[in-house]
């Protein structure tokens, strides 16, 4: 494989995005097409990009021309569209939440092990450049020992956005939504396995978590609390505190710039802009990765999204909270 190509599963927000970034790339592969569960839909998407447009997901997975499939549906729809990629020979990068539950995400990386084939969480944040700035930064032991990380993140949708975001048969709430990123962000920072997770959360009309504060506890004492909520806007600022100071991430799941304010009175902020939208680098490391006819990315592993899925089961344990798609069939 010396030129990638690109199909785009579903034609929602994150996949417009997607379309995009990957067109403004000139050092990447080339977008095919788009699939829609309709033609309709699809063909519009597709015209503004001069790609193929197919009314059904089937009809993408079939095309031998496409390498790797970006899937940006609901997650309650990620288990199945990527098993519908890999049964078809595709290579996957599927959006956060990578499914609904760990057992779901291990089911995924089997098959696509046993396939021989790609596939790696859209965990767009982890390859960031201003969070080697920051893992470099807290290696050269400027703020010292890690004490603490403190996140909080809420936005809020209007139309019919809202009740999507909320929707319990397609994974809806805060947590699968957006509390991915705390968790993941946290796990970078602080490890992905923490000794104790705390949590509780308040469960909205629609009958998902509306807001969730999620309390981890390292072996090594450290410790982490993690906010998010939909339905209000509150900014994706995080603290990371050390023995000898603290680090503001005004943007945490979009870093770009961060500011380190020691306790000896010595501040400053280091500053690592996107090229484009921060979207470029998953796409980047996934063309990296098909080219070496490498399974895995060593930055995103299989166990990373594993490890936050567990965390995420056991959150929503903590609270009681099922989706639909994981009761056991009749
Ligand atoms: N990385 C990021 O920055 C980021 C930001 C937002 C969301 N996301 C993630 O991206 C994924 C999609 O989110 P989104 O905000 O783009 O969602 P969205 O706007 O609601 O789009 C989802 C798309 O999925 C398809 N779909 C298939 N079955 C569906 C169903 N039963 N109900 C609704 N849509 C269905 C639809 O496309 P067709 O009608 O064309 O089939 C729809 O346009 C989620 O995993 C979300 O967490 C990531």
């Amino acid at each position: 494989m010396t030129q990638i190509n690109w199909g785009i599963l579903s034609t929602g927000t994150i996949a417009k995005k997607f379309a995009s970034t990957i067109s403004q790339l000139t050092d990447c592969g080339k977008l095919l097409a788009v699939a829609s569960r309709s033609l309709a839909t699809a063909n519009q998407f597709a015209n503004e990009y001069n790609i193929k447009a197919y009314g059904t997901y089937q009809d993408l997975v079939r095309d031998p021309k496409i390498d790797v499939i970006y899937i940006a549906s609901p997650h309650s729809l990620h288990y199945e569209h990527a098993r519908l990629c890999l049964e078809n020979g595709k290579n996957v990068l599927c959006e956060k939440s990578f499914t609904v539950n760990a057992a779901q995400a291990a089911a995924l990386t089997q098959l696509a092990a046993k396939k021989k084939l790609f596939i790696m969480e859209a965990f767009w944040t982890k390859f960031l450049p201003a969070y080697q700035l920051l893992n470099k930064t807290i290696a050269e032991g400027e703020i010292g020992e890690l004490t603490h990380f403190r996140a909080q993140y809420g936005f809020a949708p209007t139309g019919a956005r809202y009740a999507r975001k909320f929707d319990p048969a397609l994974a809806g709430g805060a947590l699968l939504d957006i509390g991915v990123y705390a968790l993941g962000v946290a796990a970078m920072l602080l490890g992905y396995h923490p000794k104790h997770l705390y949590s509780s959360a308040i469960i909205g009309e629609y009958g998902t978590d509306k807001f969730n504060s999620i309390m981890l506890e390292y072996e090594n004492q450290a410790t982490a609390h993690l906010i998010t909520t939909i339905g209000s806007i509150i900014d994706p600022q995080a603290v990371l505190f050390g023995t000898k100071g603290h680090i503001v991430l005004p943007n945490f799941s979009a870093l770009q710039e961060f500011t380190i304010e020691k306790s000896d009175g010595t501040r400053y902020t280091v500053e690592s802009p996107f090229e484009i939208n921060g979207f470029e680098y998953q796409i980047r490391e996934t063309e990296k990765c098909l080219i070496s006819q490498k399974l895995e990315s060593t930055i995103m592993t299989h166990q990373n999204t594993l490890d936050v899925m567990r965390l995420m089961d056991k959150a929503r344990s903590d609270w009681g909270l099922t989706f639909p798609c994981e009761a056991a069939p009749a």
